[in-house]
């Protein structure tokens, strides 16, 4: 097989990866937790041709700079120097700007060692997504998605493990696109490293998470949301915080962010169920019901600088699709 299609969905972390162990080999300092979410495709195609003298990349119909060094991976667990055609197209609302690093590693890494003949199971395709992005290493599974740590230097224990449960199918997510979509101001990659160097809070922040983590799997256990959403809520507040403690500080928030902050906790006042989460970048991520989903969209639609609203049930693992 030398041409395959990969899809991928996105993530959102409902505690958050936000550190790491290893730079290099992209380890994280601390395990992490998401809800795979079916509004957010990325379809990925890969062709391996020894005839072309470079990796070439086409994204959402634009020619771009290939990820070689994400591509040399995968040449060296084939043992072939061929060079890859890959394109990639975001399915995601037009103008949304949502980062989409998990869904196109992870489709990325399925697509390329598809073609390349290798037949990696789930495990080993999360531990070469990771090398790409650290939560593209969430999805390859849908669903609630567990992402370990790990503890050795060569990463083989650091991967993601999909949570078995069916509550996932009782939740939604409200995405809320705040100013557009600009692009973000601080890549996670180096905001991660600055945080770890000069956050005073960095250290609260990584001890914090193995405890979040736990809370957050029970609740799952007991199919009980709002125990979800404010350990999600509490948890994305944590992260930042370290972030705008950093030095010079990092604030992905607008003040629509802020004021979409102030609506939520109105809402759950009335007896909403609706809960916050943010990542590098200023759109707010609602956690809520079935029943509460369009509520919480109508609501945060009317704020002031939110530009697009999309509700997203929890999509499915990373797959083939030719
Ligand atoms: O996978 P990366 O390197 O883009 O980092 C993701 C960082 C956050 O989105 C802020 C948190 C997370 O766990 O997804």
């Amino acid at each position: 097989m030398s041409k395959v299609t990969a899809r991928a969905c996105a993530n959102i972390a409902l505690v958050k990866y936000w550190g790491k162990r290893d730079s290099v080999r992209n380890l994280p300092a601390a395990g992490s937790l998401s809800l795979t979410l079916a509004a957010l495709i990325t379809e990925t195609t890969v062709e391996w041709d020894a005839s072309l003298p470079r990796d070439e990349l086409v994204l959402n119909d634009k020619a771009a700079p290939a990820d070689s060094e994400f591509l040399d991976l995968i040449r060296s667990m084939a043992s072939f120097d061929k060079r890859a055609r890959v394109i990639s197209e975001n399915r995601f609302p037009t103008a949304s700007g949502l980062a989409s690093s998990a869904s196109g590693f992870a489709a990325l890494a399925l697509a390329a060692s598809r073609a390349a003949g290798l037949a990696l199971p789930p495990r080993e395709l999360s531990i070469l997504a990771r090398r790409g992005s650290g939560s593209a290493a969430r999805s390859i599974y849908g669903g609630f998605v567990r992402m370990h740590a790990g503890t050795q230097v060569d990463g083989t224990d650091a991967y993601a493990t999909p949570i078995e449960t069916t509550f996932s199918d009782e939740v939604r997510m409200v995405i809320s696109i705040v100013g557009g979509g600009v692009p973000k101001t601080h890549g996670s990659r180096d905001a991660m490293e600055h945080c770890a160097a000069t956050s005073p809070l960095y250290r609260g922040w990584i001890d914090c998470v193995p405890r979040d983590l736990e809370t957050a799997e029970a609740a799952i256990a007991n199919r009980d949301i709002q125990a979800v959403g404010e350990l999600a809520e509490a948890n994305a507040l944590a992260m930042h915080a370290s972030a705008i403690a950093a030095r010079p500080a990092i604030i992905y928030w607008h003040p629509t962010t802020l004021a979409l902050l102030a609506l939520i906790r109105e809402l759950r006042a009335k007896g909403v169920a609706a809960w916050a989460t943010m990542d590098a970048g200023p759109h707010v991520k609602v956690l809520t019901t079935v029943a509460d989903a369009p509520r919480v969209a109508n609501a945060v639609s009317s704020v002031d600088g939110v530009t697009h609203t999309m509700i997203s049930e929890a999509g499915g693992p990373a797959e083939v699709i030719s």
